[in-house]
This record gives structure tokens, sequence and C-alpha cells, in this order.
């Protein structure tokens, strides 16, 4: 065990709970509503729990997996099932809503692989369906539990590239509100640089059209004490021209093996931009978010409500800055080419160029 892992789990004490198991529901901080006001919603149905899911009470690649978990746990707990293979179809059928409610982030489905596999697995030493169920509680906690170790040891490869008055450029939330632990992943390392003594400030894109940047990023840092700057997206090229960052950090939904990212939209032209300014720019996510089937045509990029686009989302509810009826195309995702890319920082360890080698490499390790 290594005792800087252990240091950091014990100091950092984050401001936030975005996901609570209580034994039978789950309790989520409900992310549409922030930073003006702090309300959860407890999910304690499948049903519930992807509702959650698609309307973006809980988000970010990360805390939707460890959520969607304790929805596998959840539909055992529904309803009385008195033998084992009612039980193996409530999961099959589980799995098949909860894998229905966001296409692009990875962990998601791996997540649910992850509790069906244990739950097969189990099958074939009990035929208890109250076992069955204490074994994947206790899947799903590993899973939450084994994300925030996987963050602290992020968080330390990526603390190791920054210098004392370093300001890093991120985008969108890939904090610990977008994966459940509090730490985060393109967060993390400036958390742990912080309690190493750096001094590291943030730039945070406002990231529409949800405003993850404006609405959680800024909320999140500020209350952990991290010095951060909130910028219009449209100001992304000036700070780099100008300067003003020496690194960026952002977090992924999809990384497939030749080394495309699919992440919010937005991070292609921070790529785009970082590269042309020769400013290093690397991409921070645990090996969960690695997706060695696909390729980068087969990812399905989510488009969400055009009313995201017409409108801002304020302490008075949405409010229309257009047309009503204005056509809109609103992907939420892109994905940025590896060329664009200086490394991919995972808790195994951090995978340089050429990405589509190291990063193979890297998961030979796990
Ligand atoms: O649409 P969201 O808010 O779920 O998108 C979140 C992101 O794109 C994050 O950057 C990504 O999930 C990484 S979270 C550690």
């Amino acid at each position: 065990m290594d005792p800087r892992v252990e240091k950091i789990r014990r100091e950092f004490k984050p401001k936030v709970k975005p996901i609570e198991w209580r034994g039978d529901k789950l309790v989520l901080l409900d992310q549409r509503m922030l930073p003006f006001e702090t309300r959860y919603v407890e999910a304690r149905t499948v049903e519930d729990v992807a509702t959650a899911i698609r309307d973006m009470v809980v988000r970010g690649a990360p805390a939707i997996g460890i959520t969607a978990a304790f929805g596998m746990v959840i539909a055992l707990s529904e309803k009385t099932i008195d033998n084992i293979d009612d039980a193996l179809k409530t999961l099959s059928l589980a799995r098949d809503i909860l894998s229905k409610t966001r296409p692009t982030a990875v962990n998601l489905f791996w997540a649910l692989d992850r509790m069906y596999n244990k739950a097969l697995s189990l099958v074939s030493t009990t035929s208890s369906v109250r076992e069955l169920r204490e074994g994947l509680e206790e899947e799903a906690k590993k899973i939450f539990e084994e994300e925030l170790e996987a963050e602290i040891r992020i968080g330390l490869y990526g603390a190791e590239l920054l210098e004392d008055g370093d300001t890093v450029l991120t985008i969108c939330n890939a904090g610990g509100l977008a994966t459940g632990t509090g730490l985060g992943t393109a967060t993390a390392p400036i958390y742990v640089a912080k309690m190493m003594g750096k001094d590291v400030s943030v730039i945070a894109p406002e990231t529409r059209p949800w405003q993850q940047g404006a609405r959680l990023t800024v909320y999140e840092l500020v209350n952990n004490g991290i010095r951060t700057t909130l910028i219009a997206d449209t100001a992304l090229g000036l700070v780099m021209y100008k300067r003003m960052v020496d690194i960026v950090m952002v977090g992924a939904d999809r990384i497939l093996l030749d080394g495309h990212v699919f992440n919010k939209i937005g991070t292609l032209n921070e790529a785009i931009l970082a590269h042309e300014f020769g400013i290093p720019f690397y991409v921070l996510a645990p090996t969960s978010t690695i997706d060695p089937k696909s390729n980068v045509d087969s990812v399905k990029i989510e488009e969400r409500d055009p009313d995201e686009v017409r409108t801002v989302r304020t302490s008075q509810g949405k409010v229309y800055v257009t047309l009503k009826d204005i056509q809109v195309y609103n992907p939420v995702f892109d994905v940025t080419p590896p060329k664009y890319i200086t490394g991919i920082i995972t808790e195994k360890g951090v995978a340089t160029q050429p990405l589509s080698v190291n990063l193979r490499k890297l998961l030979k390790n796990i």
C-alpha cells in the first residue's frame, strides 16, 4: 500500500457528497440546481436511478457508472423476488433500462457489465437471492472505493506535472461532482498539488450549453480553496495566446485504444488551440474509461434537448436567449484525435505518445 495514497485519503476532506448509498436507496445531490440550491434526490427504484442519470441529477462518467452499479442493487430490493432465475431476469432488465440512459460515457456500460458478471459468478455458488443482493452491494461499494483510489493515484501522477504558480485550464466539470468521490479526475492533481504546498490556480470555461464549468467546477473548486477564474468559452483562444495557461487538464467519457478521446463538447477546440500554442494537453481518467472494443465511428455522441442551447440556466430557472423554435444542433460530446494529446493520465500511470502503443502497455499492467 502506497503511504501517499493513504495520507491523501485521510487528509482530503471534500465539501460535497454527490452520491450517498443508504443501504436501500441512493441519495444524489441534484446537480441541476447547483450552485443556486443544495437539494437532494432520492432514488429507490431502477426507474428513479435511470431518470436521475438521464436528467443529469447525477452526471460525469465515473459518477454515472457508480450510480448505475447501485441501481443494479436497487433492482433486487424493489420487490420480493423468491428465486435466482427471477433475480437474474430482473437484473438483466435493470441493466437494459440503465444502459439506455446516456450513450457516450463508457463507465456506465463498464459498471453494468461488471455488476451483471458479478451476479453470474455469484449464482454459481449460491441460490439465495439475499446472498446475491449482498454480493452485489459489496461489488457496487467496491466500484465506488476503487474510483477514489484511482483518482488519488491520478492526482499523484498529475501533481508531478504541476509547478508552483501554474495555471491549469480545464473544461466542463471533471471534479468530485462528476466522479462522486469529491476528488475528481482532472481536478485531482490540483487538490494534491495544493496539499503538497504548491500554489496552483484554475481557468474554467463556462462550458455551454449545460454550463458545467460555470455552475459546477467554479463552485467545487472555490469551495475547496482553489483560486479559479471563469471565462466564456469564446475566450479560450485569447487566454492561451496570452500565455495565461501553463497546462490543460481535462476528463474523459471514453478513451479508445488508438488514443481518440471522447469528452465534453469544446474539448476538441481546447486541444487544437493548445497544440497550436505549444501548451501541454493532458486527459485524466480511470482505466474504467478506456474502451478496448469500440472504434471512433461506432461511439454514439449524445445529442440533447435543443432547449439546452436556446436557454441559459439561472437561479430563476431556464431563460430563453433566442427564438423559442430556432433549429438547433446540440451534440454534448466531441472527439479529440490522439495527435493533439500530450498524455493520458490513469491510475496505472501516464501514457504518452505514441498513445496507441502506450495505452495498450498500460492496460497490460492491469
Ligand atoms: O454531460 P456530462 O456533464 O455528464 O459530461 C461530463 C464530462 O464530459 C466530463 O468531462 C467527463 O465525464 C469526465 S468526469 C471525471
